[in-house]
């Protein structure tokens, strides 16, 4: 029976249109669930739109509209913009759905049944932006939200409260027991530090104050919190507790399944406190990890909407396409550590790794496989001093490339790639094949050349393919190979021949300035 992997990514607030940052936990999944499916498992990628709460009615009353009809426009653009991305998500859940609400009023009701909720009164701080409330102790030292840092309202609501003290011991022997639950592993000690060990509070989970939510079937007066809600989405699209529940009894209901949640590191909290513990109240296993991914920063701070400096997925997507957001997000922030984006290493990034170091080498190859042997050669039998190491350092490549990517450390995965790519260059400037091309009596030993590099061109192909998904097909096409499936990977010799088929550069080199001006400047906003 094929393994299982079930990987989501956070429901998106879609309060505006999404920016690069949002788009680097989205390109992080589908990395991730390219590489799974490569690898042979069954894999169900879920990601959506988190769609209640104040922050969403707010934004839509400001434009003068129902949220609802503000709503569907974006979250319509945030459709578009993963269709664009080629992200392979197999559901986008919105949590307006109604096989979303009815599956969270039965939840609720569940949490009610077993005396895991109650009704009190909340006196506190509440952050709009962040839908928090803090304690006053937990404010930052200008009395503002702890998260964003912007001012807070003291709020008084008839409430219903989650007994987190209930559950609490048993997420600690959780924690214990999984030491590889939440990485990386410091987010786990802030997680005790800060709200754990201090004593968990329980959680309000209703609002009275705005009617933008899923009401409370026992009490209508009430609408459900959005983070209650919106974390529920995990299960609801797979079914739980609808009339057809068999994906979530595949994909979560049991311990065959490894499941991945990714976050960004600053709702780390809800997804490995407040969302085990639902789970547990539920009587349903936890996901095997939540990695919570560190932020895209500018050089002023978190990319952020409140911010004004984001930037638009579009503005470079229609320029430089897919693969140079996908390698500039995935090569250059460590997964778990904030990265910096700046125009200038975006074009560098694009300039050095995509177009002289991986364009180049297909070029050159190809080039001289054309030029030489009218672009078909085969295994000539020759070895030459430096193919054993080739061989090794490829064999080398793959396991490694294997166990990053099985330990999700993406950034490390793909900087192995690109050292099996500068080994193949290195190898060009070592066997110097423009010098075996003037001896006709070398005509064997250039043929190994050019097959050794076409070799690991392939090699360097496959694994790409969670990665760069245009350049890793235009590489099997000028390859002219039609079989790049995994299995092959570790066969150096699995191709006997090629045939190749010269086409396009795969990255042209920038030019810095004038895409500098580009992408400082206001047009295409
Ligand atoms: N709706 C909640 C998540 C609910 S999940 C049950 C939410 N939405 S969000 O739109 O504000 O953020 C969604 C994700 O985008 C978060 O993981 C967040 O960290 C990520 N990012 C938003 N800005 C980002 C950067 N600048 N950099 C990296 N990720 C960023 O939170």
């Amino acid at each position: 029976m094929k393994k299982k992997f079930y990987i989501t990514t956070p429901i998106y607030y879609p309060s505006d249109n999404l920016h690069i940052g949002h788009c680097y936990t989205t390109i992080i999944a589908d990395c991730l669930a390219r590489y799974k499916r490569m690898r042979g498992y069954d894999v169900r990628f879920l990601t959506g739109t988190d769609e209640h709460g104040e922050k969403l009615e707010k934004a839509a009353l400001e434009r003068g509209m129902e949220p609802l009809t503000y709503i569907d426009g974006i979250v319509d653009n945030i459709k578009e913009l993963w269709k664009t991305l080629e992200i392979s998500n197999d559901d986008f859940i919105r949590t307006t759905q109604t096989r979303h609400k009815e599956a969270v009023q039965k939840i609720f009701t569940k949490f009610l049944e077993k005396d895991d909720v109650y009704l009190g009164k909340y006196e506190g701080n509440y952050c709009i932006p962040c839908e928090s409330f803090w304690t006053d102790s937990q404010l930052d030292e200008d009395g503002n939200c702890p998260d964003c840092h912007r001012p807070v309202e003291y709020r008084v609501e008839e409430s219903y409260f989650f007994k987190m003290s209930k559950y609490v011991d048993r997420l600690v022997k959780y924690y214990q027991d999984h030491p590889t639950f939440i990485e990386p592993k410091e987010r786990e000690n802030e997680m005790l530090t800060n709200f754990i060990n201090p004593g968990l509070e329980d959680l309000s989970v209703s609002r009275t104050s705005f009617a933008w939510g899923i009401p409370i079937v026992e009490n209508p007066h009430h609408v459900i919190y959005v983070w209650i809600d919106a974390l529920a989405n995990y299960i609801t699209a797979l079914g739980y507790l609808s009339d057809d529940d068999s994906l979530f009894q595949k994909y979560w209901n049991n311990d065959d399944v490894e499941i991945l949640q990714l976050v960004g590191k600053e709702i780390v909290r809800f997804h490995t406190i407040y969302w085990p513990i639902m789970l547990m109240s539920l009587g349903i296993r936890l996901p095997n990890k939540v990695y919570g991914h560190g932020w895209l920063i500018m050089k002023d701070g978190k990319m952020s909407k409140s911010k004004g400096n984001v930037v638009k997925p579009e503005k470079l997507i229609s320029r430089y396409g897919n693969d140079a957001l996908r390698h500039y997000v995935l090569s250059q922030i460590i997964l778990g550590n904030d990265g910096t984006y700046t125009p200038e290493l975006f074009i560098d990034c694009v300039n050095t790794d995509l177009a002289n170091k991986l364009g180049n080498l297909l070029n050159r190859t190809v080039s001289m496989v054309d030029k030489y042997f009218d672009g078909h050669i085969k295994d000539s039998g020759i070895k030459n001093e430096f193919d054993e190491k080739l061989v090794q350092q490829a064999h080398l490549t793959l396991k490694n490339y294997e166990s990053c990517m099985d330990a999700y450390h993406i950034d490390k995965a793909n900087h192995e790639i690109f050292d099996l790519v500068n080994a193949l260059n290195k190898y060009i400037d070592d066997t110097k094949p423009w010098v075996l091309g003037k001896d006709e009596t070398k005509q064997p030993e250039l043929e190994n050349v050019l097959m050794s590099l076409c070799r690991g061109i392939y090699q360097v192909g496959i694994m790409l393919q969670p990665f760069l998904l245009n350049a890793s097909a235009k590489i099997f096409e000028q390859l002219n190979v039609s079989d790049y499936q995994y299995e092959h990977v570790y066969d150096f010799n699995f191709n006997k021949e090629f045939n190749v088929v010269k086409g396009e550069p795969l990255f042209n080199r920038l030019d810095v300035n004038e895409e500098l001006n580009y992408l400082t400047g206001n047009e295409n906003e």
